[in-house]
């Protein structure tokens, strides 16, 4: 059964027991700051096991792309492990438990795609004598095949530190005796020859940040199946390496490079799975960087470089194999198609810029090893790979692992502190000096900004984190920064007459929460609260945030259809939008996206925002961020005909409320990515007048009543500046013509050679003109050698050279510049330097001619 039947059949199963299919959420946990990556099915629907927020169904069914990079060493070499992957899963909040969940998995697995029960087995939470019941009376699997066991393996969860978490039972499948690693070969030892195939939890519990696990408010079922596994079982094939979902990316790698897979078949099995990682993440709006999520992307990226480095392949070949990523799977993920372009530019880009080290890199670290026989790799030099060649340190660790030594990462530890600092973003996302959320009453927080910036209300829930407040009202007229859009800040003043400043608000499931801090009187959760938004932030913030969409649009425009939104920043100071564009702007192109969106501002377009079905709107040409998750119904946000985007976001009314558009920079951000940032109405104001404000000054300083006049007056300045400079440069003839009759006083001969040692003092020579009087010289005298200083302010300037092989110019201005505390260098010829001034001239110059008396003698 092809991959692609298997999803089908899947989703059609759930959905005739009554399951709302879903769609994959992004790879990027929405509102999610304790996950890295998406590694569940279940991460999505988080919020609806702990009952944070309403919703009108009871179960669900998705199938879910997963990043998890924990087993990054086992992947290639063992037949079923990956990075990327797929999971098939099936969701109840307290709708049905164990007796439903399970048959519904055998009942799939045996009846609808006919994997042969006899190789199926199965494990129970050692303490889950409900779940061994049913296995055993209501399936009728034989004892011998329920195995139970300890929280280790069957208890899951949960993701990310907190929230739903529950026992387990997992379905293995028997792969076949040839696959046997171990003896005996078990289950409990994870013998290759078994593999899990699906795992059912049965949530119960919801554990805090302190680990504290808290019954769940909605109870149920949370199951995920391995799509490349369950496609092994059925395309007959004894690793997911061998199924449709890789074979066709490592026949088009074969076919490039004419390997034989059997030979390499743990390299090319990584870089298959590698090139599907990056694809869907770099898809998913992920830049490989040096933090975060864009630093995963990148270690894996460089590690697929690095084997296939190895294996001879030096030059970019991934971006290629991306696209036979999204031959395989645009066909479920749709919106990889418009990616396409992005996703390869960027892999080039980044395999091109670690190729232009990793040669240097591998070379270090060979020589590394020929050197040294310690079994230990040092810190220093896995810094350097890190730092200089940019190796990250777990392809270290491994090139390390494969020459048998083991890794100082101590010492790499103690040399990166300042990169620590920065990868510790990465992992520290939940601040521990947050409190528990108090809650005042049990209710859902509504939004009411789209209508109005003031309201009452009263506390739903409350924290203290650090300093501040953090509070969730009612009914808030706050908006929380969401969509690129900043939140809003402002007062909420109590009935007690208390006033708490509003400094910022941010989203999460339980609804917009303000981050307060007392400004007067005392705060009390019980009373209510007149909420006001700060009003002139929120205005100048929604021009922003309207001239983004339109900014957009003229982009499109005028580039082209493969413009898409990457990301953005609406704040009440500017707006920056991040692009795909695989050019600069030239002036004209910024000029035409100005007159663009100045024209529909100046148009006055009335807004339209209409709440509508999701699959309509699209329908309807709306522009949908891929990567974001949207609800059945969704708000759409039109400009006139110009402009129709699903958007949560805060507009103005009409365009004319914007004023004007002024870009002020365009640049890249990564390969593919371009960003403009730009101002409107006051902001853009204000930089007009400084702007007029500069010019005047100028026009002040330089006397003159207008800009043609300013234009002409400075070319006029420019011609003045080049004939000065003209005859600065005649006059500095004549005075190196003075120079160098001077220096003619100076000669003189030892053994029939002519000889120079002097010491100008005039302003203005610098090594150039040293190296000018020295070209003099020698014109006038083939076999003269010497050394000329020339003071510049508080430092010598020299220059020694050398006509006869015997005297080492080098030599001397080195000798000399320990004299001086200076330092120089160059050839036997010519070398040049410089130092202090040294205090006895006359003794110098002796001591100078000295080096050249005792170089001049044969040995
Ligand atoms: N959450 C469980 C897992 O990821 C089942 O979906 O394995």
């Amino acid at each position: 059964m092809k991959s692609q039947d298997i999803r089908t059949v899947f989703l059609e199963y759930f959905r005739k027991k009554d399951h709302r299919v879903f769609k994959s959420a992004s790879l990027i946990p929405e509102n999610d700051p304790t996950l890295l990556f998406n590694v569940a099915g279940m991460v999505q629907f988080k919020p609806m096991f702990e009952g944070l927020v309403k919703f009108d169904y009871k179960s669900a069914a998705s199938i879910q792309k997963c990043l998890r990079v924990g087993d990054l060493e086992e992947v290639g070499k063992s037949p079923f492990h990956d990075t990327f992957f797929e999971m098939l899963g099936n969701f109840s909040f307290n709708d049905y438990f164990q007796k439903e969940a399970i048959k519904y998995a055998w009942e799939f697995l045996t009846d609808i795609v006919n994997v042969d029960s006899e190789r199926l087995y199965v494990t129970v939470h050692k303490d889950d004598d409900n779940a061994y019941e049913i296995w055993a009376k209501d399936i009728g699997i034989e004892k011998n095949r329920i195995i139970r066991l300890g929280d280790e393996t069957n208890f899951w969860g949960p993701a990310g530190g907190t929230g739903a978490c529950g026992p387990s039972s997992e379905i293995f499948y028997d792969f076949g005796v040839e696959l046997e690693n171990k003896s005996p070969c078990t289950i409990e030892n994870d013998c290759m020859r078994y593999k899990e195939i699906w795992n059912l939890v049965f949530p119960q519990y919801n554990q805090d940040i302190y680990k504290v696990r808290h019954p769940l408010k909605n109870k149920g079922i949370d199951t995920g199946m391995g799509l490349e596994r369950l496609a092994a079982i059925l395309q007959n094939k004894k690793s997911i390496y061998e199924t449709d979902l890789f074979m066709p990316i490592i026949e088009d790698m074969l076919n490039m490079h004419n390997y034989e897979y059997d030979k390499f078949r743990v390299e090319i099995n990584s870089i298959a799975d590698h090139v599907r990682a990056i694809t869907f993440a770099i898809a998913d709006g992920i830049i490989p960087e040096n933090d975060g999520r864009g630093y995963v992307v990148r270690r894996i990226l460089r590690r697929a470089v690095r084997i296939a480095y190895k294996m001879g392949i030096q030059e970019p070949f991934l971006y290629k194999l991306s696209s036979s990523v999204i031959n395989i799977m645009n066909e479920q993920y749709d919106y990889l198609n418009d990616q396409s372009l992005k996703v390869s530019t960027i892999i080039k880009a980044e395999e091109e810029r670690f190729l232009s080290t990793i040669g240097q890199g591998v070379a270090l670290y060979g020589q590394y090893i020929d050197k040294h026989s310690s079994d230990t790799l040092s810190g220093d030099i896995m810094f350097k790979l890190y730092d200089t060649f940019g190796f990250p340190l777990d392809l270290t660790c491994q090139m390390a692992a494969e020459d048998n030594l083991k890794t100082d990462i101590k010492g790499f530890n103690l040399l990166l502190k300042e990169a620590q600092e920065r990868s510790r973003k990465n992992t520290a996302f939940i601040s521990s000096e947050k409190s528990e959320w108090k809650i005042i009453e049990e209710d859902v927080s509504i939004f009411k900004g789209y209508e109005k910036i003031e309201c009452n209300s009263s506390v739903l829930m409350y924290r203290e984190s650090g300093q501040s407040l953090e509070i969730i009202f009612k009914e808030t007229p706050f908006y929380a920064m969401s969509g690129g859009q900043s939140g809003d800040s402002g007062i909420a003043k109590g009935e007690n007459q208390c006033c708490l400043s509003v400094s910022d608000t941010i989203k999460s499931d339980l609804g917009n929460v303000c981050i307060a801090n007392v400004k007067e009187g005392n705060f009390d959760p019980n009373i209510r609260y007149n909420l006001q938004v700060d009003r002139e932030k929120r205005k100048l913030t929604e021009r922003n945030h309207t001239a983004t969409h339109i900014l957009h649009s003229a982009l499109r425009y005028i580039l082209g259809d493969h413009v898409h939104q990457e990301g953005s920043y609406v704040g009440p100071e500017k707006l920056r939008f991040d692009f795909s564009h695989y050019s600069h702007l030239s002036e004209t192109q910024l000029r035409k996206v100005e007159e663009y969106v100045n024209k529909i501002i100046s148009h006055g377009i009335v807004l339209n925002t209409n709440i509508m079905d999701y699959k309509q709107a699209l329908k309807e040409g709306a522009t949908a961020l891929f990567s974001e998750k949207y609800n059945n119904s969704v708000r759409v946000v039109s400009v006139g005909s110009v402009s129709k985007e699903l958007c949560g976001g805060t507009h103005v009314s009409n365009t004319a409320e914007i004023g004007v558009f002024k870009v002020l920079s365009e640049s890249s951000v990564a390969a593919g990515i371009r960003r403009i940032e730009a101002l409107t109405s006051e902001s853009a104001l204000n930089m007009f007048i400084d702007e007029l404000n500069v010019n005047k000054t100028i026009r002040t300083y330089l006397n003159v009543k207008s800009n043609e006049e300013i234009l002409k007056k400075l070319e006029h300045i420019v011609e003045e500046k080049k004939s000065m400079e003209k005859t600065l440069r005649k006059y500095e003839h004549n005075t190196l013509k003075d120079i160098i009759s001077e220096i003619n006083e100076h000669l003189y001969s030892e053994n029939e050679r002519m000889f120079i040692a002097h010491i100008i003092d005039s302003a203005g020579i610098k090594q150039q003109q040293l190296r000018e009087i020295m070209d003099n010289l020698k014109s006038e005298y083939n076999n003269i050698s010497g050394f000329i200083g020339a003071i510049d302010h508080d430092k010598l300037h020299m220059i020694a050279f050398s006509a006869d092989p015997l005297i080492n110019a080098e030599t001397i201005i080195k000798a000399v510049s320990k004299m001086i505390k200076g330092k120089g260098g160059g050839r036997k010829d010519m070398a040049m330097g410089s130092g202090n001034i040294p205090l006895n001239i006359d003794e110098f110059i002796r001591n100078v001619r000295e080096l050249f008396h005792n170089e001049n003698r044969p040995d």
